[in-house]
């Protein structure tokens, strides 16, 4: 077990997950899922987040509140389906700046190829929050977090869904420094880098394409 991966057992993440994985779970409640999972995992990744304490005044007298330390905490969506996540984690933090990266694997070099990216201003300042469900063979999650590098955060966690070992592997061997939050390590991948026993496309099941 790496030291840098945290598996959320939590049994309503767990639950939701194994329905999640059914291929007869519909489109709509695909989606209605992932959404809260996402809240779910976004109360276990902040459970640790620094506080502040600032003095207010309740109707009955003055006292030092806790509040959270720092700027607003970024969350990356790895487009596509990272979007799955996003909204389950903005609901729970409503004030949330939000960036995205898109990728591609270049069919012939296997390289990833950035086709998009808007990110939030000050991200050296922030906790960055990168959301993809599926960490697979790991490349295109690294090469995302190596994007976010290069564009200056310098705190940032890693959010999956499933993930499988290879993956685990590759990333933390490429980012040693970004923790893995995942709520299931599957087996292995298949031949065409899915993961199993998995859940199919997350795209496609978020999305309803194919
Ligand atoms: N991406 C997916 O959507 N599913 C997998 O199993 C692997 C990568």
């Amino acid at each position: 077990m790496h030291e840098n991966l945290h598996v959320i057992d939590h049994p309503l993440v767990q639950h939701k997950l194994s329905l999640m994985r059914k291929k007869s779970t519909s489109t709509h409640n695909f989606r209605t899922l992932i959404r809260e999972v996402g809240t779910l995992l976004a109360y276990e990744v902040t459970k640790d987040l620094p506080l502040i304490y600032q003095e207010i005044e309740t109707p009955l007298m003055k006292m030092d509140a806790p509040f959270l330390e720092g700027k607003k905490l970024c969350l990356v969506s790895i487009l596509r389906a990272g979007n799955g996540l996003l909204d389950g984690f903005m609901d729970l933090v409503p004030s949330a700046r939000v960036g995205h990266i898109g990728l591609y694997r270049d069919p012939e070099t296997l390289v990833a190829v950035e086709y998009y990216m808007k990110l939030p201003d000050l991200i050296n300042q922030r906790l960055v929050l990168a959301l993809d469900p599926m960490l697979a063979t790991g490349h295109s999650s690294a090469a995302a977090v190596t994007r976010l590098k290069e564009n200056g955060a310098e705190n940032i966690r890693f959010v999956s869904l499933l993930s499988a070992p290879e993956g685990i592997e590759y990333f933390s061997k490429a980012h040693p420094d970004v923790p893995i939050y995942t709520a299931a390590v599957d087996e292995k991948l298949n031949e065409h880098a899915y993961i199993l026993p998995g859940l199919g496309d997350a795209g496609d099941r978020i999305f309803g394409t194919k």
